[in-house]
């Protein structure tokens, strides 16, 4: 019997292309709609804030798109990522599930989001722009711009969630060493960070609100675009490149999962291991579940509304159909900041309310705790966003135990915790809370929902 830990393909197996899930979807995606007409939106309306090749991803239904050279070239820097066998946890846990992560935390931002910065970054700098804004909440997908930036010469403004701006110093200081300008958000610098400022001087900030403060500055300049961390459908078809790799690493194990899982924020990372194979369950019948792990602080798949809604809190964006919390809804300040989002990626939200998805909740005491038993079995310390997925890894594996089933149990170890440490001091030091969310608050956020004909 084997007793491999690592799954390592060469640079020559590296993907020539990604997998778009709208080829295989069984019913179309909702349009995007124009935020002021409320018609499906143009490509010439998003130009204002996208570059033509990011926005014809968006649209298109092509089953597989070539990653272009100059990308595979940076890819090749970490990619790809090993796939592990976590067989000293799968001990700990005294269960006969066997239990796989692909690691992400290998890139050098330390998680999975430079798969989508760098190519963002690419077809950017391919049409000309000079400067590129965003949103960050955990400070990963900042930290990826900041580095893609320096890989393709872009100038990188991001604005940083104010609670994880607070907490996390050295991931701010790790943007600001690649050459970008970190802003804590809400700023002074925009209408949109000035006007919740006026309201709420003390605001801890969320994504929604950081997206509308990086937009608006996008749309002041014809050089300056603005690029997205996740939910879109172009972020998560970048991503899907983990799961190609993860397919044939499995191959290699020999082994094939039961199921797959995931965290949610946004839904990229979730999607980029999940996609690939939700395709053989599309178009071959296997049988796979797929369970994403939400915070119960934030549960936008399990306690949202399916509407359309904007993406920001300023309703700068377009209107998109996901499952939604209300875009006016400001998450609790818990300690994984890439989960503070109000709603979910059309594509994950889609797939969930056909019933292809199953969607899961977990409390921030339980993550870290599941979080810690991995790092000490496996030696890896998670991202607190990672954390969930370990969980619900922990939870299934256990359910295993329990019947004794041997279950091949797949997810994604999107990123590391090594800037997060303030939050496993403060878990230690037992000052961590499991943060409710605010029931009334989400209910006069959803009442806000805007009216679509
Ligand atoms: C490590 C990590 N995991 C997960 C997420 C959530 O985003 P997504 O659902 O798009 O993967 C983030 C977002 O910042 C993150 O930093």
């Amino acid at each position: 019997m084997s007793d491999t830990v690592k799954y390592l393909l060469d640079e020559q197996h590296l993907p020539k292309t990604w997998y778009n899930i709208n080829a295989d979807l069984p019913e179309p995606l909702a349009p995007v709609l124009h935020p002021g007409t409320k018609q499906p939106i143009t490509p010439d309306d998003l130009a204002v804030i996208f570059p033509r090749a990011v926005i014809e991803q968006e649209m298109s239904t092509e089953r597989e798109i070539e990653i272009p050279g100059p990308v595979r070239d940076v890819y090749r820097q970490w990619r790809p990522s090993p796939l592990f066998r976590a067989r000293r946890l799968e001990k700990a846990l005294d269960t006969p599930a066997r239990i796989y992560y692909k690691y992400e935390g290998v890139s050098p931002a330390g998680s999975h989001k430079p798969n989508t910065a760098i190519a963002q970054a690419f077809y950017n700098k391919q049409e000309g722009v000079k400067r590129i804004t965003t949103e960050t909440g955990a400070g990963q997908w900042g930290s990826s711009l900041a580095l893609a930036g320096t890989f393709f010469g872009l100038e990188i403004v991001v604005y940083m969630v104010r609670v994880s701006f607070d907490h996390k110093p050295y991931r701010r200081a790790f943007m600001e060493t690649f050459g970008a300008q970190c802003i804590a958000s809400p700023s002074n610098t925009t209408e949109a960070g000035r006007a919740i400022l006026a309201e709420h001087p003390d605001s801890t900030g969320s994504l929604g609100i950081a997206i509308s403060e990086a937009v608006e500055l996008a749309a002041q300049r014809d050089d300056t675009k603005y690029a997205l961390g996740s939910v879109l459908n172009h972020v998560l078809l970048h991503q899907t490149v983990t799961g190609i790799e993860a397919k044939e690493q499995m191959a290699m194990a020999d082994d094939y999962p039961d199921m797959i899982i995931g965290c949610t924020g946004g839904g990229s990372n979730f999607a980029g291991l999940a996609f690939p194979f939700l395709e053989e369950r599309l178009r071959q019948g296997r049988e796979i579940e797929f369970i994403a792990v939400e915070p119960s602080a934030c549960p936008t798949l399990t306690k949202g509304a399916f509407a359309y809604d904007f993406g920001d809190t300023a309703h700068l964006t377009p209107l998109v159909k996901m499952y939604t919390l209300g875009s006016g809804f400001v998450p609790p300040g818990f300690h994984a900041g890439g989960l503070r989002y109000h709603g979910m990626a059309p594509q994950i939200s889609h797939l969930s309310k056909l019933g292809l998805l199953n969607p899961r909740s977990y409390n921030q005491l339980e993550c870290f705790a599941a979080g810690i038993q991995f790092a000490k079995a496996e030696g890896i310390l998670p991202a607190p966003e990672a954390n969930h997925a370990v969980r619900g890894a922990i939870h299934e594996a256990e359910k295993c135990r329990e019947s004794g089933e041997s279950k091949a149990i797949l997810f994604n170890l999107c990123g590391h915790g090594h800037f997060d440490m303030q939050a496993y001091m403060d878990y230690t030091a037992g000052k961590l809370k499991d943060l409710t969310y605010d029931e009334s608050e989400v209910a006069m956020a959803l009442a806000g929902l805007p009216s679509v004909g």
